[in-house]
């Protein structure tokens, strides 16, 4: 170990920074959330203070003097000439400070690490000053698993310290407290955002009012496809997971993210064929979470978007099992996206429409009125079954046979294809192409903002 990353206290210390411009801003910005006085000597440059900073640290513009330094517990040295910048490290240095001259790694009393800092918990990455861009690569791979609210759980396990250890005196009794509430259910209130509750949980844990651990259940948007869509919250979910319980449309670059030891249970549908009923994957849910399981069913895209994430919810409420949904971007938005054609435009579309292709066996047909009007994107999901059925029904409802339509199979992935053409050509274009895969179905004028000529596509190649 070259560096030794010490913690230091900052309540009641004062922090000064010396200098203006891009080498001194930043290190000001590190104080923003700390207990410290921050000083900030700007010199005499005229440069307008980041108005962020200007909330929480004192602005004096001028250059310290030695009396300035007193008391001071960290000084940095944010650019200047060589003598002058000896000056104010001796200075700063007789009155007891550590100092930092910025870039200047071996002159100075302590190096500046990469530092992830989620309220309690602060992480240093600390390269010797040797690669500090290595340092904050590194840095943001930390924040990506370090969940956004671990500090609130820091926070609570600070608060409850003394308690805990004035009701178990025991340091192996303590420990195992800790285990228990720190990956229990209060962790997981805490980073849902409910931090009474969660410390109504802690409490009850060291009450001994906990009956055995009870689990929960995660309903998580996998996102079309490609691993890079996932949101932070869902990678974390996943890697946290004891038990996945997926869908076909779940991607293996996503599956890949979870814990290799996690149980995985496959409830894929296709369609007409549901090897899991819905009903038992209800109970599979509730079944899992029941055995005190952290249980994340992941499905493509968002769960609440033509997802069966609402009955889900409803069955796992009704057992009396935490239940948390986390959202993914359906696929209407990512093929939009991928495909670049916006879903609303200024000039072409004031609304956009999510429709099914499919409804339910004896379930209301769709307002093909609606979905039809004039200046409006519609978007089919499952709908190459029914592309023939959407053809003449939108046309029957008044759209324009001309109306341009984009396909979309397999959004995302490396096998996405794209195919376009009218509607009133919709159901030819679905057998000539041969389209199989989950695909995604744009009809309105958008669709012909991305693509001038009619073109078929395959990859990740532009349309036209
Ligand atoms: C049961 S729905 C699930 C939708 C999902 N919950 C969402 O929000 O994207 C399945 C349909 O979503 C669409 N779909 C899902 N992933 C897709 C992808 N990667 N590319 C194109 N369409 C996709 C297809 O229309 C497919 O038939």
């Amino acid at each position: 170990m070259r560096v030794f990353p010490a913690s230091i206290p900052l309540n009641g210390q004062t922090v000064i920074v010396v200098g203006h411009g891009p080498m001194a801003e930043p290190k000001a910005r590190l104080f923003a959330s700390s207990p410290a006085r921050l000083l900030w000597f700007t010199g005499e440059s005229s440069d307008p203070v980041a108005s962020d900073i200007a909330q929480y640290a004192k602005i004096i513009r001028r250059v310290p003097t030695r009396r300035d330094f007193r008391g001071a517990t960290l000084i940095f040295l944010a650019g200047g000439e060589e003598r002058e910048l000896d000056k104010l490290a001796r200075w700063g240095r007789g009155q007891g400070a550590m100092v930092n001259i910025v870039d200047s790694p071996a002159a100075s009393d302590f190096q500046t690490p990469a530092i992830v800092d989620r309220d309690g918990i602060v992480v240093s990455i600390a390269s010797g000053g040797a690669a500090p861009v290595l340092s904050v690569d590194i840095r943001a791979a930390i924040e990506q698993t370090l969940p956004a609210r671990v500090g609130v759980i820091a926070d609570l396990a600070r608060e409850l310290r003394g308690t805990v250890k004035s009701v178990l005196d025991k340091f192996d009794d303590r420990r195992a407290f800790w285990e228990r509430a720190l990956r229990g259910k209060a962790r997981d209130l805490a980073l849902a955002g409910d931090k009474a509750g969660a410390r109504r949980e802690m409490l009850r844990e060291l009450n001994g009012e906990t009956g055995p651990r009870t689990g929960i259940v995660h309903l998580v948007g996998a996102g079309p496809g490609d691993p890079d869509l996932l949101t932070l919250k869902a990678a974390r979910l996943l890697r946290e997971a004891d038990v996945i319980v997926h869908d076909r449309l779940v991607s293996d670059g996503v599956m890949d993210l979870a814990r290799r030891d996690a149980l995985r249970i496959d409830v894929g549908k296709t369609k007409g064929h549901h090897p899991v009923p819905q009903d038992a994957i209800g109970d599979i849910l509730v079944r899992e979470a029941r055995k005190g399981q952290r249980v994340v069913r992941i499905k493509g895209g968002d769960p609440f978007v033509f997802g069966r994430g609402g009955e889900e919810l409803d069955v796992v409420r009704a057992a009396g099992i935490a239940v948390e949904v986390t959202p993914g971007i359906t696929a209407a938005v990512a093929c939009a996206a991928s495909a670049g054609i916006p879903l609303t435009h200024r000039d072409h579309a004031q609304s956009v429409t999510f429709a099914s292709g499919v409804v339910k066996k004896d379930g209301p047909d769709p307002d093909y009125r609606a979905l039809s009007a004039a200046n409006s994107t519609t978007v089919f999901y499952m709908g190459v079954g029914a592309a023939p059925e959407i053809q003449a029904k939108m046309i029957a409802a008044g759209r324009d046979p001309a109306t341009p339509v984009a396909l979309i199979e397999n959004g995302t992935l490396d096998t996405e294809r794209r195919v376009s053409g009218t509607l009133g050509d919709l159901a030819g274009l679905v057998t000539r192409e041969a389209i199989a895969g989950p695909t995604i179905i744009i009809v309105g004028d958008v669709a012909g903002t991305a693509i001038s000529q009619a073109a078929t596509t395959t990859g990740r190649e532009q349309f036209a």
